[in-house]
């Protein structure tokens, strides 16, 4: 075909026969796909962009161009199917470079000073020796992250799960509080902070969404959350949406010694720092900060839900570092629930993933702390019956029956509970409540062991609804997190028989084709567009991380945590899956090595193994894994000099507390194990080391001195 210089101009691509010639444009889409998905893959899973965001953003408006002028040749992986993609669809996705980690709750004043206390034994500082914190009003809105650069707003972001959140900087441009350019700040730094809604503004927002004919929202909370997640930024600039900044990351330059120097800091360069921010020397001042603050809650004009304490001075912070998904060095003391009076309606059985039966109380809708609450959970039938786990009465031993008035709390985002029950309003024909003999799903037996507090459905596999539990959890946030396949759509897709296990999901392009979208979008809350996007964000998680996988098994006791960890320690699927096969006989070294990993006991140990010998499991992974790509996951920190090694400390350390000592090693990406075994690599002994260093002089592994160990790290 000849090519004309009309048709080519117009993208301002010459002599590309792409645009031009069918042929060059199918193969020129099968390389760009390839292309646009390696680049996607280094870029969110690696965290390792190849190229730049610039050059990225070329190539894949070219693919959009070729689509465009040949729109049958769109591949089924087409990078424009897939999610995150333009902005249109939705928002882009942003790799946090430091992850937006969430706080410890504390709900009691105790709490406070084993905070303190914890503090000091971590920091190895004496009881009476200063430490001083900064009280910041904990603000009930949502987190986000703003980067400026050479003072310039670049990139505003959502918290999402922590480690991914959700491009919203034209939204947050729209926001009055949130200034395009900072005054003296470095020359990049990210702000982080909180975007909230008055209750005045709330309240007027709401009486405009009732005269419109659309929902209310229910709290200033989700509001705030609503209005910044709009598509259209025109819509949330109608919103009054405020921001208050209380930290930062990522910053060129240090921003200051201490927390509380920051903050003016931060002010200086005219973000809005909340006022009622001090700075407490003691535990006592944080308390009497709390107290007071919690007697004049109702007027400052906006929802707090408590007092985050943090550490003042920066270099302890540095040094006091991070759990899993909180920092040590500050905590969240919520003020007390909320409390309201309902009726308990009905108590319903819901079928768990691992087939535990939990009651959920059927309560009569009433508001607590601005939420309709209108179920709760009620655990197990001790609960129910008035007995705590330990056998001990709980409610003073009164039980809840169906049609008792009864007391419900909400602390925080908790989910509702039952705070009692009132004896004087009982009806007389109330009966106490029997737990089901058989599941309610598939009526096979409910048994209770011996030792347990829930009692089980013995379907298993056969049983439909711990089936559809485990596909809910299959594709819930942390673990594939397939957008616009969420409880509601499983739960519709197994009653239709389009899946029953992970692998059907994936089969899904393959087994309903082209005709999928149609078939799809004719169905309850489908449309064209959602099913496409349900489609291209399946193919998106075709390529997935270990960590994810082995979490997304849903095997009991394996939680987000420690998916990770397993994930790190074996780094690869065939590593991982080969080591829980040869573990099976819960003895030798596979099984030894399981049990060293920090955080792995006999139970998680003994389910892991338990769902790798069961062949129904081992079948329905084949039948997954023939359909993705598992990434492998590197050591925390590839080029620290203890990634991935094993290591033991004993004896007592004298230049860093044990627990830092572990902190530290651990986020290197070192293993910090609590025996001896042939697979440690270093053993550091402090004063007094016993049995554990004479064993690794047996076993000939490396024996350093704290020192060692210290130069050790330092390179
Ligand atoms: S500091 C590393 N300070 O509370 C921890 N968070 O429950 C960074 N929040 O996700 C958070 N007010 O959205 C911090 N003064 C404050 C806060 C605050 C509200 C929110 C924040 C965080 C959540 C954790």
């Amino acid at each position: 075909m000849q090519e004309t210089p009309g048709e080519t101009q117009d993208d301002g691509v010459s002599e590309d026969r792409a645009l031009v010639d069918r042929d060059a444009a199918a193969r020129e889409l099968a390389r760009l796909a390839v292309e646009i998905a390696r680049h996607d893959a280094a870029y969110h899973g690696a965290d390792a962009p190849e190229i730049s965001d610039a050059a990225y953003d070329a190539l894949k408006r070219r693919n959009a161009a070729i689509e465009a002028r040949f729109p049958d040749l769109a591949r089924p992986d087409s990078p424009s199917r897939r999610v995150g993609a333009p902005p249109a669809e939705g928002f882009g996705k942003v790799r946090h470079r430091t992850p937006m980690l969430s706080l410890a709750n504390a709900f009691e004043a105790e709490e406070a000073a084993e905070f303190d206390a914890r503090l000091r034994r971590f920091l190895g500082l004496a009881s009476d020796a200063p430490l001083a914190f900064v009280a910041e009003p904990k603000i009930d809105g949502l987190s986000l992250a703003l980067r400026y650069e050479q003072g310039r707003l670049t990139l505003a972001a959502t918290r999402g799960d922590g480690r991914e959140g959700e491009d919203v900087t034209a939204n947050a441009r729209t926001v009055a509080d949130i200034p395009e350019t900072l005054a003296g700040a470095p020359a990049a730094i990210e702000i982080r902070g909180e975007v909230y809604m008055r209750h005045d503004a709330f309240a007027a927002l709401n009486a405009r969404q009732a005269a419109a004919g659309a929902r209310p929202f229910a709290n200033p909370r989700n509001a705030a959350a609503g209005s910044l997640r709009q598509l259209d930024p025109a819509v949330t600039a109608e919103r009054p949406l405020r921001f208050f900044a209380y930290s930062w990351a990522d910053a060129s330059e240090p921003v200051a010694p201490t927390q509380g120097a920051a903050l003016e800091r931060l002010r200086a360069m005219g973000l809005p720092v909340n006022p009622e921010t001090r700075i407490c020397d003691g535990v006592e001042a944080l308390l009497a900060f709390h107290r007071d603050l919690e007697a004049r809650r109702a007027t400052l004009g906006y929802d707090i839900d408590g007092v985050v304490y943090k550490v003042d001075d920066l270099a302890l912070q540095e040094r006091l570092g991070f759990r899993a998904t909180t920092p040590r060095w500050a905590l969240a003391h919520k003020f007390p629930a909320q409390i309201a009076t309902t009726v308990l309606e009905g108590i319903e059985i819901q079928v768990g993933r691992t087939g535990a039966l939990s009651p959920v109380a059927r309560l009569r809708p009433v508001t607590v702390g601005g939420v309709v609450v209108s179920s709760a959970t009620l655990h197990n039938e001790d609960y129910i019956a008035g007995r705590g786990g330990d056998g001990r009465p709980i409610r003073e031993g009164r039980d809840l029956r169906v049609g008792d008035t009864v007391t419900v709390y909400r602390a925080g985002d908790v989910i509702p509970k039952v705070l009692d029950v009132d004896l004087s309003r009982r009806p007389p024909e109330a009966q106490p409540w029997a737990p089901p003999e058989t599941c309610p799903a598939c009526g096979a037996h409910a048994v209770r062991e011996a030792g347990e507090a829930v009692r089980r459905c013995t379907g298993g596999l056969t049983c439909p609804a711990q089936a559809v539990e485990r596909l809910k959890h299959f594709v819930s946030r942390d673990a594939f997190d397939i957008e616009g396949l969420g409880a509601k759509q499983v739960e519709a897709l197994c009653a239709d028989g389009w899946i029953a296990e992970p692998a059907d999901i994936f089969a899904l392009p393959e087994r309903y084709g082209d005709g999928a979208v149609r078939q799809l979008k004719n169905r309850d809350g489908w449309g064209a567009k959602s099913a496409a996007n349900l489609f291209a964000a399946i193919e998106a998680r075709r390529t997935i991380g270990l960590d994810r996988l082995i979490f997304a098994l849903g095997v009991r006791h394996v939680g987000e945590t420690s998916a990770r960890l397993l994930a790190r320690a074996y780094g690869s699927w065939a590593a991982f899956e080969a080591a829980m096969r040869d573990a099976a006989p819960r003895a030798g070294e596979a099984w030894e090595h399981l049990l060293s990993l920090d955080g792995v006991g006999e139970t998680l140990a003994g389910a892991l193994v338990d769902f790798f010998a069961e062949a129904h499991n081992r079948e329905a992974l084949d039948r997954l894994l023939v359909r993705l790509t598992v990434e492998d996951m590197a050591p925390a920190a590839r080029e620290s000099p203890v990634a991935g090694k094993t290591v033991v400390f004993t004896g007592s350390l004298e230049r860093m507390t044990r627990a830092e000592a572990k902190a530290r090693a651990e986020a290197l990406g070192a293993k910090v194990a609590g025996s001896v075994s042939a697979k440690t690599d270093y053993v550091v002994a402090g004063a007094d080391a016993g049995s554990k260093l004479k064993k690794a002089e047996a076993l000939g592994v490396a024996v350093l001195s704290e020192d060692d160990w210290l130069a050790l790290l330092t390179g």
